[in-house]
C-alpha cells in the first residue's frame, strides 16, 4: 500500500502545475469518463487533477476492498478492538439472510423491524396515546449517532413527515431540554431515549430531566416513555416496560444506527412505509457496492477521490456543501460518520500510521455557505476540496424557479473554483472601471481568483426517502473503503474515552471538593467558573 502511495505521490509531484482545465483540453470526453452512476446517481469527479494515471494507481490501492467488503456483509469480527461484526447493512436487507457466528440474525431484526412499525403507527394513528389524550409531540433524547442520524433525516424529508411533531435534544446543557421542553404538553408527549449503551452522560441525565419534568403532570411517567438500546437489562432497570424497548445488537455501531430502533423517531415522523423506502435506497447501494467493479464503484470512486486529496495532495479539509437545504445537518452527520470512524492515528495492529488520516469535515448548505466561508475557499490560501450535493429538482413544483437558481449557483460554483480568474482577466475589469496606474494593479490583485481548486458534484434526482437511504449507504461504504485503504478500524472511537473520563473527575472541583491530580490551568478555570457563577 506504501508503495502505491508513493507512487501517487511521485505522480502528483510530476503534474507540476498542471491545470485542471488542462485535463479537459486534452480529453474532450473527460465530463463522462472522469463520472460515475449508479441508480439514479451521478458522482462527477472530472474537476479534479485526477488524470488516468493516477486514477489506475488509486484503483491499485482499491485492490484489498472486495475481501474485506465479503468479510463486512457476511458478519465477520472486522471491528478487531472490539471484537465485533459490523452489520447495520442487515438491518436495511430485511429479505436476506446474514448470520454470526453461526446464527441467522434476521429473524430477530425482522421481529423489532416489525415491533417498531406496530408502535410507530400506533403512535401515528391515536391508538397509542399519552395520558392526555393522543400524542402530539415525541421528543427523542441521544447523543452523536443516537441523535445525529435521525435528526439529519427527519429535517431531510420534513415533505414527508406527517406524523407527530419531532424534536431532538442531545446536549448535556440543560438548555437544550429546556428549549425542546417549553411549550410541549407532558400528558401528550412520548419521549424516547435512544443510547446504545445506556449509560452516555448527556442522554440519561437528559432522560431522568424529562422524567422528572413529565412526573410533574401525569401518574404514570414511565408509560409515555420508549428505550432504544443495546442494553435492555438497563432500560428495565429504569424503569421502561419491555413493550416499549426496541433492542440491537452491540454489531450495530453507533454512528452506523439510525437503520434500526435508532431510526424510530424517523419513523413516526414519516411512517412505516417511508422509512422502508429509507432502507431499500440504502440496501440498492449495498448491492451496488457489493457487484459493481470497482471502476465504476460509487462508494469506491469516492473514497479514492478522497485520499487523492487528503493523502496524496496533502489538503487537510474537505467540505461537504449539500445545495439542498433540506440537508442542513448531513455535514454534521457526516463529520461524525467520517471523524469518528477513520480520525485514528495507529493501524489495526497498533502500529503507527505511515499516512495522514481521515480530513476534517465541514459544511454547510449552498447557497448560505457562499455568503458566509466561500470567500476563503476561492481566494484563501489552502485548497480545500469540495464536495457539492445537488437534485435535479426540487419538492416544490411551484418554486421551480427558485430550484434553477440554486442548481445554477452550484454548478456556478464548481465551475468558478476551478476556472478561476486570472491577474489579465482582473485588469481588464478594472481598466473598465476606469482605473489606471498603480490603483488599477492593486485593485486587480484583490480580484484574481486563483482557480484550479477541485471539487465533485453528485447529482441525483429528487430527495426522497429512497436517495437519502442511498445517499448515506453511499457514504458510509466511502468512509470503510478510505478506513481498508489506510488499515484503520473505522469502528471503534477509543478517542472519545480520556475526555469522558476526565469529565468526571473535574467534577468535583467545579463542587470546590478535593480532585487531585489537575493542571494549574484546569484548577484556575475551574476556580473562575466557582467565583464567576456564584
Ligand atoms: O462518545 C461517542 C459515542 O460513543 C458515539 O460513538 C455514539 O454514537 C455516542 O457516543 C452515543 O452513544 P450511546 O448511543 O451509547 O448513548
Amino acid at each position: 500500500m506504501t508503495t502505491i502511495f508513493s507512487a501517487l505521490i511521485q505522480h502528483r509531484q510530476a503534474q507540476g502545475d498542471l491545470h485542471i482545465l488542462d485535463l479537459f483540453a486534452a480529453d474532450p470526453d473527460r465530463a463522462t469518463t472522469f463520472s460515475t452512476s449508479a441508480d439514479g446517481l451521478v458522482l462527477d469527479w472530472s474537476k479534479t487533477a485526477i488524470d488516468a494515471g493516477a486514477r489506475d494507481l488509486l484503483l491499485d490501492l482499491a485492490a484489498p476492498v472486495a475481501a474485506r467488503r465479503e468479510a463486512m456483509f457476511t458478519g465477520q469480527r472486522i471491528n478487531e478492538t472490539e471484537d465485533r461484526a459490523v452489520l447495520h447493512t442487515a438491518l436495511r436487507n430485511l429479505q436476506g439472510s446474514v448470520t454470526v457466528d453461526g446464527q441467522d440474525v434476521m429473524p430477530a431484526i425482522r421481529a423489532t423491524h416489525a415491533r417498531m412499525s406496530d408502535f410507530a403507527r400506533a403512535v401515528r394513528d391515536g391508538s397509542f396515546t399519552g395520558q392526555g389524550g393522543r400524542i402530539t409531540d415525541v421528543v427523542n433524547i441521544g447523543i452523536g449517532g443516537s441523535d445525529l442520524g435521525p435528526a439529519m433525516a427527519t429535517r431531510a424529508l420534513s415533505p414527508w413527515h406527517d406524523g407527530p411533531r419531532v424534536h431532538f435534544v442531545s446536549n448535556v446543557d440543560g438548555a437544550d431540554i429546556a428549549d425542546a421542553l417549553a411549550g410541549l404538553d407532558p400528558a401528550t408527549t412520548l419521549v424516547i431515549v435512544a443510547s446504545k449503551t445506556f449509560t452516555t452522560i448527556e442522554t440519561m441525565t437528559n432522560a431522568e430531566t424529562a422524567r422528572a419534568w413529565m412526573a410533574q403532570a401525569v401518574s404514570d411517567p414511565a408509560a409515555q416513555f420508549a428505550a432504544l438500546s443495546s442494553a435492555t437489562d438497563r432500560t428495565g432497570a429504569w424503569g421502561i416496560d419491555p413493550a416499549r424497548v426496541f433492542g440491537f445488537e452491540d454489531w450495530v455501531g453507533g454512528r452506523y444506527s439510525m437503520w434500526g430502533p435508532i431510526g424510530l423517531s424517523l419513523m413516526i415522523a414519516i411512517g412505516p412505509e417511508a422509512f422502508d423506502d429509507f432502507l431499500s435506497g440504502a440496501a440498492a447501494m449495498d448491492q451496488h457496492f457489493q457487484t459493481a467493479p470497482l471502476a465504476d464503484n460509487l462508494p469506491v470512486i469516492l473514497a479514492l477521490v478522497g485520499l487523492w486529496h487528503n493523502q496524496v495532495c496533502g489538503y487537510g479539509s474537505r467540505a461537504v456543501l449539500p445545495y439542498d437545504n433540506r440537508l442542513a445537518r448531513l455535514p454534521a452527520y457526516l463529520q461524525q460518520l467520517e471523524m469518528e470512524s477513520n480520525g485514528k492515528r495507529v493501524a489495526m495492529d497498533g502500529s503507527d500510521l505511515p499516512f495522514a488520516s481521515g480530513p476534517v469535515i465541514w459544511g454547510e448548505p449552498g447557497t448560505n455557505g457562499q455568503h458566509a466561508f466561500y470567500q476563503l475557499i476561492h481566494q484563501g490560501t489552502q485548497v480545500i476540496p469540495c464536495e457539492f450535493m445537488l437534485a435535479a429538482r426540487g419538492h416544490e413544483p411551484e418554486l421551480a424557479h427558485q430550484h434553477l437558481l440554486l442548481a445554477a449557483n452550484c454548478l456556478a460554483q464548481s465551475e468558478a473554483l476551478m476556472r478561476g480568474r486570472s491577474l489579465d482577466e482582473a485588469r481588464d475589469l478594472m481598466r473598465a472601471k476606469g482605473l489606471t496606474g498603480a490603483e488599477l494593479e492593486r485593485q486587480s490583485r484583490h480580484r484574481v481568483f486563483p482557480g484550479n481548486r477541485p471539487s465533485t458534484t453528485l447529482l441525483y434526482r429528487e430527495l426522497t426517502p429512497r436517495t437519502l437511504g442511498q445517499i448515506v449507504a453511499l457514504y458510509e461504504h466511502r468512509v470503510f473503503v478510505e478506513g481498508v485503504i489506510l488499515g484503520i478500524n473505522s469502528f471503534d472511537q477509543w478517542g472519545v474515552e480520556l475526555g469522558k473520563e476526565l469529565a468526571l473527575k473535574v467534577a468535583p472541583l467545579l463542587e470546590d471538593q478535593p480532585a487531585p491530580g489537575h493542571d494549574p490551568s484546569t484548577e484556575r478555570l475551574a476556580a473562575l467558573v466557582r467565583q464567576l457563577g456564584a
